[in-house]
């Protein structure tokens, strides 16, 4: 686990996009095509944004992305993750539509969302048996509980060790998520946990101090064959 610590968040946002293009020119080159799974909330919209200005053509054209969760809403709903990630990456780049994996939350029982959600992965990748897929690129953010994903402290999908999409639909989360789960994240090739600003000092300190107790999601993260980096700024870094 490596943990990257810039003076500011600009800074962060531009070192993590020095670091993109170098795995995605890695990933194009050995397999030529670069697959992501990208987290909401607040913390990367400035990074999206940055990295939207990186128009280098062929690049999109080999990225797949993925989103690692979702509320339960429609895709244009303010709070949806997909509609900002559109916003603030995907149209500015003009990434072809078939390049493009949303949460399909469409249907009327959110069990049919993850269930087709696992499906459109499985044939993306090709997959015949349970081996869950190996994404090249992770990026998490980090709740104030300690979340990671749409994996809250108390729920189910935290538990989860064979579906590679769950619900998460307990009362404390509003409204009901869909998930990546845990067999999915810890999988992937990288995993970069994206934590600027000093609002995280006091969790990221929990996170990387408390790791042997698991009291907390972050802890489950980790890595499996993945290298796995916490991103953040000096604000965040306070407490360390
Ligand atoms: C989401 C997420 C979630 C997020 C954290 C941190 O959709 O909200 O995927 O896991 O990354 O809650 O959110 P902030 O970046 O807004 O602090």
């Amino acid at each position: 686990m490596s943990i990257i610590v810039t003076p500011t968040q600009a800074l962060l946002s531009k070192l993590l996009i020095r670091k993109w293009t170098e795995m995605a020119a890695a990933a194009i080159s050995c397999r030529n095509r670069f697959i992501v799974a990208l987290s909401g909330g607040k913390s990367p919209i400035p990074f999206y944004r940055a990295l939207s200005k990186l128009t280098k053509g062929s690049l999109w054209t080999k990225t797949h992305v993925f989103l690692v969760d979702e509320r339960y809403v429609s895709l244009d709903h303010p709070e949806s993750n997909f509609r900002m990630l559109k916003k603030n990456l995907i149209d500015p780049l003009n990434i072809p539509t078939r390049n493009i994996h949303p949460i399909p939350t469409g249907a009327a029982d959110i069990r049919k969302v993850a269930w087709q959600y696992e499906r459109d992965i499985k044939s993306f990748f090709r997959l015949h048996n349970n081996e869950p897929p190996v994404f090249d690129l992770i990026l998490l953010g980090l709740g104030q509980d300690g979340h990671i994903a749409s994996l809250f402290p108390g729920t189910r999908a935290l538990e989860e060790k064979r579906k590679w999409v769950a619900t998460v639909t307990e009362d404390h989360v509003k409204p009901p998520r869909i998930t990546l789960t845990l067999p999915v994240l810890t999988r992937a090739r990288t995993i970069i946990i994206y934590a600027p600003g000093k609002q995280k000092a006091d969790i990221l300190k929990q996170a990387l101090e408390d790791q042997n107790k698991k009291s907390l999601p972050v802890h489950h993260i980790k890595a499996g064959r993945a290298q796995l980096y916490f991103w953040v700024d000096q604000g965040a870094a306070n407490l360390l």
